[in-house]
Parts: structure tokens; sequence; C-alpha cells
């Protein structure tokens, strides 16, 4: 086991930041200090005038994914490789059943194709229809498999969607079972009636599928979402909140005092919706993703969601398709491939936009692309802090570093970039992942094979207070003299 010190930088935590240095023995931080002995033979990282940040936790990914007729271009091994290429040391991907289909056969399969991850990973497992088998496997995904979050399509007519009653069952087997249950939140039947009105109209084009997914859409399956979590007293996480509607649904359900997080995509944060006016049908269709992209009023609801507390997480949804995929849905804008990149760029172009603007600090930036979701997946503060007894995810970062994003440079196996000559300033100078030089000085070092399955355990803290509060307050029978029970 090596032993490697980090000297001469800025510790940066959510809560607080102050300069340390930080000493690694293996895979474990032992020490945070300053004036720290470092043992005889410890490798030193000059860390001056950088921050020393958890590394970043992207949960949701899609690497090797079947979807639409095909399969997502990026593998564990190049999907991890671009996340800690950007400073992401964990991504949580999603386990996908054919409905009908086992939890368990689609666990085992994500757990073959996964041991590429050059990073270290989880995975969440979807719920894409409710039976007696559904309901006893999600007791082992959760016990045997280390798996706490069960996510749901409400949009993909006949394909992963799955209805209210079956939302409802699932919901309530994840509040028994200690489980978050997350929801891709779009009224799936009204998207399905109004692709069709499209289509009869002529529109064959990408800006057809944003047409037919306004914001109006993703709100009220939001809201539904929420109440339907409510009436179960289970949590909800809601993925890819690319609207005011949706985000305002989850900040007053919060102001409520429900327990509904939102995780905004950097995507979302940073495009809008005149990319599918573009008169090249490629440029528009690499850019085909559910949610669409929105107009930039709703970018400022979202960037206020990030500041207020009211979203909590920013994730990518990397599910990356080449320009030859994209081109199945020629002539038929539903059956373009949805699913845009982002791995290895959310944390810069996050930095840049987030905090050299000042619209976040750098303890918030921590919090939305680290912290809030390792305690949200229950995994705090072995990922998502600095501190002694953490895993070794370090990203050192230099705020002064500058690159411009073209896709000729980056790690994804796909031949565009939708965030082609976005410059950013700040960006990692090295990558630790549980200890070991991950990316260094543009370089990257980590190997196919190198991450670790990450285990998550049920009944979060939040959990466990939610479901308290939802006995305490559970409505009662009324005891009457006049009958005998
Ligand atoms: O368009 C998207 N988001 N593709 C990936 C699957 C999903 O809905 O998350
Ligand atoms: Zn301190
Ligand atoms: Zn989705
Ligand atoms: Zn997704």
């Amino acid at each position: 086991m090596t032993n490697l010190i980090i000297r001469g930088g800025t510790v940066v935590n959510h809560d607080h930041s102050h300069p340390a240095d930080v000493l690694i023995d293996g895979e474990t931080i032992v020490a945070i200090g300053t004036a720290i002995d470092a043992p005889t033979g410890a490798q030193t990282i000059d860390a001056g005038g950088c921050y020393v940040m958890p590394g970043g936790i992207d949960p949701h990914t899609h690497l090797e994914m079947p979807f639409m007729g095909t399969v997502t271009a990026d593998d564990f091994e190049w999907g991890t490789k671009a996340a800690l290429a950007g400073g992401t040391t964990m991504v949580v991907d999603f386990c996908l059943p054919d409905p009908g289909q086992s939890m368990l056969a689609a666990y085992q399969d994500w757990r073959r194709k996964s041991e590429k991850a050059a990073s270290d990973y989880g995975f969440h497992m979807a719920v894409t229809s409710w039976s007696k088998q559904v309901f006893d496997e999600m007791e082992i995904v959760v016990k045997t498999y280390g798996i706490n979050t069960f996510k749901h399509f409400m949009a993909y007519k006949g394909a992963l969607m799955v209805n209210d009653d079956e939302l409802y069952n699932s919901f309530a087997r994840c509040a028994h079972l200690g489980a978050m249950p997350l929801v891709h939140a779009e009224n799936g039947d009204v998207v399905a009636r109004m692709q069709e009105a499209l289509l009869g109209r002529g529109v064959t084009g990408p800006e057809g599928h944003a047409y037919s997914r306004p914001p109006e859409v993703e709100g009220e399956a939001t809201n539904r979402a929420i109440m339907i979590a409510d009436m179960t007293g289970a949590p909800l996480y809601v993925v890819h909140t690319s609207c005011r509607e949706a985000h305002e649904a989850i900040a007053r359900a919060r102001a409520g005092g429900k327990r509904v997080y939102g995780e905004p995509l950097i995507q979302h944060l940073l495009l809008d919706a005149g990319e599918y006016q573009n008169k090249s049908w490629n440029h528009a269709a690499q850019r085909v993703m559910s949610p669409p992209f929105r107009d930039k009023s709703h970018q400022d609801s979202l960037w206020a969601g990030l500041q207020s507390g009211s979203l909590q997480v920013v994730a990518t949804d990397h599910c990356a398709f080449t320009t030859d995929q994209k081109r199945l849905g020629v002539g038929d804008f539903r059956k373009i491939p949805n699913g845009t990149g982002g791995l290895e760029d959310r944390m810069p172009l996050l930095w840049t936009a987030g905090v050299t603007t000042g619209r976040l600090t750098k303890e918030e930036f921590v919090a939305v692309t680290s912290s809030n979701i390792a305690r949200i997946l229950n995994v705090y503060p072995r990922k998502g802090r600095i501190a002694v007894g953490s895993d070794a995810d370090v990203v050192v970062w230099d705020p002064s570093a500058s690159k411009t994003i073209s896709a000729k440079k980056q790690m994804s196996r796909i031949d565009y970039n939708v965030f082609e000559g976005f410059s950013c300033t700040g960006g990692p100078a090295v990558t630790l992942s549980r200890g070991k030089i991950a990316w260094k000085d543009g370089e990257l070092r980590a190997e196919k094979g190198d991450g670790k399955y990450v285990e998550r355990p049920p009944f979060s803290p939040v959990h466990v207070a939610n479901s308290t509060w939802k006995q305490q307050t559970a409505p009662q029978a009324v005891r009457r003299a006049d009958v005998t029970p």
C-alpha cells in the first residue's frame, strides 16, 4: 500500500473550507491538518493554489444500455474514464430489466458489463412492470445486492412506462424496504398522443421531439409522483428535473415538509430549446433527450433551485449515441435514440457557469456534485467528504485551469459533443480514485477494471425520520362505544 500526501491546498467540503494537507494510506484518508509528517517514501502531490475536494459522484448514467433498438456507445470502461478525466470518481448506473424480466438477471448482466469500470460505481434498479416476482425480488435487490434506489419511468409508453397503480405498489414496497423511489417524470400517455398529432401534421424532425414533451407534461407527472410517494410514506428523488414547473412542484413539496429531491442535469442548465431549430438534422438530433432542452427562463429557475437548496444534485444522464445511431430516427423523431453525453464535462462546466460567475459558492459546488447525493444514497461520509476514514476519492481542483471542449479530445467514444466549443475555467489537476492516481496533468492513468462496486445500505437517516413521522401522523380508526369491533 502506498502513502500519498497532498500538500498546500485548501480542503473544500460542502459545509466548510480550510487550508490543510491530506494524508492518504492505501485507499483511505488517514490525516488532515497543517504540518503533517508524511511517512518516509510517501509520494507528494503539490496542491498549491488548488482546492482539495471530494471526487464527484454522478448518480445518473446509462453505460452500455440497450435502448430504443440500439445500445449506448459508451461502455463502463469509457464512461468511467470520461468521469475520472472530469473529476468524477463514482457513477451510479441504471440496471434495466425488460418488462417481465427478472431483476436478479438484470443485476447479473450489469455486474458483468461493469467489470470494465475504471472508477467506482453502484446501481439503481428499474421497476419496469409489477408482479409478485417484482415484489419479492425487490427485497433481494436491497438486502443482498446493496441497492437502495428503484427507478420508475412515467414515460416511454409501450416500453418502460409504469402506471399510477404500479407506482403506488412499488413506492409502498420501497417505503417498507427502506429504499428510495426515483422517477423519470413525464406524462407518457400525453406524450404519445402529442407525438401522433405532430407526425400527422408532418412534423417529423427532431424539433417534434421537443414539441411533444412541453414543460406542462413534466410538471404534471412530477406533482403526481410526489403525491403518490406521500400517500405511500416514501421519500422521492426526481431525476433530470428540467423545467420551472417540475422545480416548483419539488420546492412546494419540500416547503410542506415532504422528503423530495430534484436533480437538474448540466445539459438543462446550459443548453436551450433553440438547439432543436438548428438547420442541421444531425445537430438537432444529437441533442434529443428526454426531457428536452427548455427555454432559457427555465434555466434561471434551475440555477435558483441549486442556490436555494430546493434542488440538490447536478447529474449528466450520460446516455451517449453516435450520429449514426441518432440517424435511426430520420423521418420519425420518435425513433431518434434519446440521450446525450456529459460525464467528462459536468464538473468543469458547472464550476465555470456556477462558481466563476458567483451563482454558487465552492462549498455549494461540492454539495451538488458530490456530498448531497452521497447522503441521499446513504454512502456518506465514506463518499462525498474529505474526512479521516473516508475513501480517498479526491480531486485536486485547479481554479485557473482552462480548456475548450472538443469531441476530438474527449474520452467518450461518440463523434460529437453537445458542448463543443464551450470554454471552461477550472478543472481537475489530479483525480484520485481510492488513493490511486487516476488522472494527472491531462493524462489518464486509471485502467479498465480499477473500479469497485459500491454497496449502499437501506434506511438512510432521512428515510428513518420520514417513516417515523408518517407512523406518528397516520390516520387512526375511531373507537366507538356503540359498535362492538
Ligand atoms: O433521454 C434520455 N434521458 N435518455 C436516457 C434514458 C432516460 O430517460 O433517462
Ligand atoms: Zn476546518
Ligand atoms: Zn429518464
Ligand atoms: Zn436517464
